[in-house]
């Protein structure tokens, strides 16, 4: 299966993309300029450059799914916010659509469900996130949507705590992060569903078994 991780040179991006090719699936990994493709290309994932406020339908052809982790970051304001993690992803899932991809994988945040519960400085974040999941569901395609918590750099640890809802709030290694969500892309009962995403207890191996 050829999954194309928009986003592939972020913090996450990368690992889904590492993690997808131990786990035999075919990564195409779109970044935004030449100088990121190297550091794929030596670990034998194809790359495909596109950026989401230009171009980037060719990124969509003989892709069967897709995992959205892109996203503009905390250092931009909340303008790059709704270009890249609202109107990005929408475009992404209209892209997707058209070229019939089976299954699409958002990326998003935790409290996205409920952006107006989140404080001030983060609502229109949070509001983005919740507009792109939205347009998602609404899409007709099959997706699966994962909203973690508070993302570190530590090392994983292959657990995770799953749920459809969270009242708790928590953190999560980036890494694991992406070893679930690759997970997921596989599993049927994650189809059509969404869930918060924090470290936990559960062996991310045997999540929803
Ligand atoms: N930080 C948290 O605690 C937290 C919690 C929950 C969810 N999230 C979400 O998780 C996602 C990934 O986080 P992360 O730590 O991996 O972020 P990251 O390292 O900043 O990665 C974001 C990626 O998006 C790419 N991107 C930005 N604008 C783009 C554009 N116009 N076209 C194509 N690609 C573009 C960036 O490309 P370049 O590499 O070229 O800059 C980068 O590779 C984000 O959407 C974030 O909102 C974060």
């Amino acid at each position: 299966m050829r999954v194309l991780v928009i986003g592939a040179n972020g913090k996450v991006g990368r690992h889904i993309a590492y993690k997808l090719k131990e786990a035999h699936y075919t990564p195409v990994a779109m970044v935004r300029s030449t100088e990121q493709i190297p550091q794929f290309e030596e670990k034998g994932i194809a790359t495909v450059l596109g950026n989401l406020e230009k171009d980037f339908e060719s990124a969509f052809y003989n892709i069967d799914a897709v995992i959205f982790a892109a996203g503009s970051g905390p250092d931009t304001g909340a303008d790059k916010t709704i270009l890249i993690d609202q109107e990005g992803a929408i475009k992404a899932i209209e892209r997707a659509k058209h070229f019939g991809v089976q299954r699409f994988v958002m990326l998003s945040s935790m409290a996205a469900d409920r952006p107006e519960s989140g404080p001030s400085g983060l609502r229109h974040y949070l509001y983005a996130k919740h507009r792109a999941d939205e347009y998602l569901k609404q899409s007709g395609l099959s997706y699966t949507i994962v909203r973690p918590g508070r993302l570190t750099n530590e090392e994983g640890t292959g657990r995770v705590q799953l749920q459809e809802h969270m009242n708790n709030f928590g953190e999560i290694p980036r890494e694991d992060a992406a070893e679930a969500i690759v997970r997921l892309l596989s599993i049927p009962k994650a189809e059509n569903k969404s869930y918060d995403l924090i470290s936990g207890e559960q062996s991310i191996q045997e999540l929803l078994l």
